[in-house]
């Protein structure tokens, strides 16, 4: 079982260093953590976000624990360069194409959201986010038109067999949680979505078991706020998904809980907490580790299927939790060290 560790840029390497060592607490027999560098921290040590070397790790292992990568001083370089380029390179050398984002509100932290609190409670649900695809991975490009000025343009599209195998991905979640799928586009304006929506329902028919029903993104943004308890999970595209992601997590209230995985076809997976690389606060050790804490139990969980190893992280999340140890995105004190040490303390 070998795991690549990437810190990357930012609070990354402090959040990931605790996310270690509560793997390490765990004395998991036949375990290898290897480390990397991706991001900003790759680019100034080897002139590139995703160098060669870090792709071979990559390549070489069975699931990836990753920090943030983003550093806002490297932005001035050309787009191929900058720090996001390592995990949107990843995510397509590695096939990861299937984006599982939970967003559930703990118990007892429900005032965090700028939701009231019996809205924000009910929240308990899953974005299935396409990951290969979309506006993000086209031909894009900015070209001179006939009257001299300038035209930015980034090309849309989705093949069936993309649609496909995502949407059995969230079929699946829904048979894992309440049998409700709901499906995002926006098939009033574009061809890529009616596509998608085409496809999407050949495919329940697999899943008789499962109720699918379809949502324009527009109104899914509104619904999101209005009544998010309704939701269990959510199939979209890349870009829709990127969106509807971030507003779940601020719906939830704390971004510094949220994990995230990125699965590939078998078991290969990458594991991030949903949060960037905040460099206001970076090298302050006081960031929250728990959502990579929380992303290294997804990480045991699918891709070693150690359901009990991964369980018990996230009891020891929630006891620490419940027990008031709280950074200070959740309106508390404690630093990323403490943090780490309570989670360790109830392991
Ligand atoms: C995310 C991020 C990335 C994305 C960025 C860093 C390229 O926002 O993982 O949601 O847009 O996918
Ligand atoms: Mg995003």
């Amino acid at each position: 079982m070998r795991i690549a560790v990437f810190a990357g840029d930012g609070i990354g390497p402090e959040v990931t260093e605790q996310a270690v060592r509560v793997l390490d607490a765990l004395e998991i027999a036949g375990l290898e953590l290897i480390e990397g560098d991706v991001g900003g921290a790759a680019y100034r040590k080897h002139g590139h976000p995703l160098p060669p070397v870090t792709l071979d790790i990559a390549r070489s292992v069975d699931a990836i624990l990753f920090g943030a990568v983003g550093d806002f001083t490297l932005d001035h370089l050309e787009r191929a360069l900058r720090p996001e380029q390592a995990v949107l390179g990843l995510r397509k050398e590695l096939g990861l194409f299937a984006n599982l984002r939970p967003a559930t509100v703990f118990k007892g932290l429900e005032d965090l959201s700028t939701l009231r609190p019996e809205v924000s409670g009910k929240i308990d649900l899953l974005i299935v986010r396409e990951l290969n695809g979309d506006v993000y991975f086209g031909e894009k490009g900015t070209r001179t038109l006939a009257d001299g000025q300038r035209q930015g343009w980034d090309m849309m599209s989705y093949a069936e067999d993309e649609v496909r195998r995502i949407a059995h991905v969230g079929f699946k979640a829904a048979q894992g949680r309440s049998g409700k799928l709901c499906s995002v586009d926006k098939a009033n304006v574009l061809e890529t979505s009616q596509l998608w929506r085409d496809v999407v329902i050949a495919v329940s028919k697999d899943y008789p078991d499962v109720e699918l029903t379809h949502m324009y993104v527009d109104n899914a943004a509104m619904q999101l706020v209005k009544n998010p308890g309704a939701f269990d999970v959510i199939v979209t595209g890349n870009l829709f998904g990127d969106i509807l992601s971030d507003q779940a997590s601020m719906c939830v209230g704390s971004i510094g809980l949220l994990a995230s995985a990125s699965l590939a076809d078998g078991t290969l997976g990458l594991y991030e907490p949903i949060h960037g690389s905040a460099p206001d606060i970076a090298g302050k050790g006081i960031a929250n580790p728990m959502a990579t804490i929380l992303s290294a139990a997804m990480l045991l969980r699918h891709s070693f299927g150690l359901e009990a190893q991964a369980a018990r992280i996230e009891a020891a999340v929630a006891a620490a939790l419940a027990d008031g140890v709280k950074g200070g995105d959740l309106g508390g004190s404690a630093g990323t060290k403490e943090i780490g040490d309570a989670v360790l303390a109830r392991l």
